[in-house]
């Protein structure tokens, strides 16, 4: 199909959508754990509790991603920089296996991630050339800290308006929403 834009320009304008990183991981059916950087977690729904993440059809991964499979997202903390580029690799050996998976056989846990969401695949929707996979949330672990942020190619963090006040602002908006 011909657009009036290059994949490049298509990219970098996705690119501009401001998102937190994850990394995502699974086992695969020959015992092999996996570890994917993603950011384009979103979540999904509450009742039931969804999320989703999109994964590159080529991926080695793939495999581990069956429906009913178990997976981990863990929400990285702006000290993961270096977590995220580790596991953005494109590399079967991305686990030093006894330092990241002592939760073995279920998926690798990674330590000091702000949020750990525990899931098992519901679904699995193609989307062109990756796949939409949804989870069902079956348990969260959350730890405080200021969240890794990506935007335009670049890590950075987040820093929330100061002539806002602590206000938040979901609680008072979904009123009007729902
Ligand atoms: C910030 C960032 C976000 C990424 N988001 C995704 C994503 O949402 N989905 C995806 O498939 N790959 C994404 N990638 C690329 C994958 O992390 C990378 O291709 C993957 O780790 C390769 O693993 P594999 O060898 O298992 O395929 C991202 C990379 C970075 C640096």
């Amino acid at each position: 199909m011909s657009t009036p834009f290059s994949q490049r320009e298509l990219r970098d304008a996705f690119g501009l959508f401001a998102t937190g990183v994850t990394v995502v991981t699974a086992v695969r059916p020959d015992g092999e754990p996996v570890g994917v950087t993603a950011n384009s977690f979103s979540s999904v729904s509450l009742q039931p509790p969804l999320l989703l993440w999109c994964l590159a059809a080529g991926s080695g991964s793939v495999g581990a991603f069956a429906p009913g499979a178990p997976f981990a997202v863990h929400i990285l903390s702006h000290q993961q920089r270096e977590l995220a580029l580790h596991f953005a690799r494109r590399s079967a050996e991305k686990f030093e296996v006894d330092r990241h998976w002592r939760s073995r056989p279920h998926p690798p846990q990674l330590a000091d991630s702000l949020c750990r969401f525990d899931c098992s695949v519901h679904a699995v929707h193609e989307g062109g050339d990756h796949l939409i996979v949804v989870g069902e949330v079956l348990a969260i672990a959350r730890v405080p800290g200021a969240p890794l942020a990506f935007h335009a190619g670049r890590f950075g963090t987040f820093s929330a308006d100061r002539d806002v006040g602590p206000v938040d602002v979901w609680h008072d908006l979904q009123d009007q929403w729902y």
